[in-house]
């Protein structure tokens, strides 16, 4: 009896061995402002930043950590609910292979776009290239800590978030300042920026990324800065049907890819629809102000940036937006819902796909 249990435990221990490290799933994060949380603050010379209050008013202690918000991120709350551990800003001094291990990277940045073009006068940004550059990088620092075969496992079962074009439009097409603007139209612009995300899938599928989502726009043309700019104080329709025929074509483009690229989960989701409900009624989602910033500097509009010396609104849940271009934590809290709807989630872990409430432990935002 004995014996039989000490060779039991030999054999036990044996395939323990050989199953080597046990990797965590974790998620790799490739965005713009919307999904940023905290690259653009060791980027010295951008001018998209989001280091000053109010920005974080809402978040952990409730100092500016990056985030383009007063709170969470949709990818924060995704993450959350889908029982995911929140990746670290890849730019953040006290990332190694441990933490990545552990929790992943996050290489999103304020301004980037999916064209390299993109944001090109906010100084400094990662474009969706160079984000994916350096996690190029991270895979051989990972490689060389757990050997290639665990490094291949550990990038096969990660969860990937591809989530950028809003700036490719906002702050390259249509500002008439960049050759993109003369160089295409509204079609064949569209049509090259499937052809760059086409490309930039595919490379991190052959990176591994076999799980992965990319979020699709909402109606940009209602962002304050857009209804500002129109005379009327209306939605910009133009920047809106951009954005429809953006999502369009990149539901087209991830079905494609997913049924080609071997063992490739790739979905595309976007919450055009409900937000633009939200936009147009409210009160129906509990909001009482859809079109204008809630941190704002009084009737100087539009403020490029919430500041300091801005005022904010006095209830914060109740406005769907927080600055000229971004959603507040409550807005972003319905887009999450609505993008986990579509997605049709699993948790991590593939026990349910209802979501779990958020940790009860507050991250810190260092
Ligand atoms: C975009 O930038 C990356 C470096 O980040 C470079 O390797 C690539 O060639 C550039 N692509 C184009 C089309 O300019
Ligand atoms: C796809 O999955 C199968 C079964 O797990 C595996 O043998 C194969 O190597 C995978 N192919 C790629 C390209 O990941």
């Amino acid at each position: 009896m004995k014996l039989i249990f000490k060779l039991l435990l030999l054999i036990f221990l044996g395939l323990g061995a050989i199953d080597g490290y046990h990797c965590k799933v974790v998620q790799f994060i490739f965005g713009d402002s919307l999904s940023d949380v905290g690259n653009n603050r060791y980027l010295s010379r951008s001018l998209a930043n989001a280091n000053l209050p109010w920005y974080g008013i809402d978040f952990a202690n409730g100092l500016p950590n990056g985030r383009f918000t007063n709170g969470r991120t949709v990818a924060d709350i995704i993450g959350d609910k889908t029982g995911l551990p929140r990746p670290p800003a890849f730019l953040d001094p006290s990332l190694s292979e441990d933490v990545i291990l552990e929790n992943g990277v996050n290489f999103a940045s304020g301004g980037g776009g999916i064209l390299n073009e993109t944001g090109g006068y906010f100084i400094q940004r990662l474009s969706l290239y160079k984000q994916i550059e350096l996690f190029q990088g991270v895979q051989e620092l990972i490689k060389s800590k757990i050997g290639n075969q665990e490094a291949e496992k550990f990038f096969q079962e990660g969860r990937y978030v591809v989530a950028l074009g809003s700036n490719d439009f906002i702050n390259n097409y249509l500002t008439g300042v960049y050759s993109d603007s003369w160089k295409y139209n509204d079609q064949s612009f569209v049509d090259y920026l499937m052809e760059t995300l086409d490309s930039q899938l595919k490379m991190l599928h052959r990176m591994g990324a076999r799980q992965l989502m990319v979020f699709g726009l909402g109606p940009m043309g209602c962002i304050p800065l857009q209804r500002v700019l129109s005379t009327t104080g209306d939605c910009q329709q133009k920047t809106n049907k951009l954005a429809i025929s953006f999502n369009q074509a990149a539901t087209t483009l991830l079905n494609s890819l997913s049924s080609k690229l071997a063992n490739a989960s790739f979905k595309f989701g976007d919450a055009y629809d409900v937000v633009n409900d939200v936009i147009t009624n409210p009160e129906k989602y509990g909001f009482k102000n859809s079109d204008s910033p809630c941190c704002s500097f009084g009737r100087i509009r539009p403020a490029l940036t919430c500041l300091p010396a801005s005022t904010l609104c006095k209830d914060r849940s109740k406005y769907v937006f927080w600055d000229e271009y971004h959603p507040t934590d409550s807005a972003n809290e319905l887009i999450a819902n609505e993008l986990i709807k579509k997605f049709g989630f699993l948790r991590a872990d593939g026990t349910n796909n209802a979501p779990s409430p958020a940790p009860a432990e507050e991250p810190s935002s260092d």
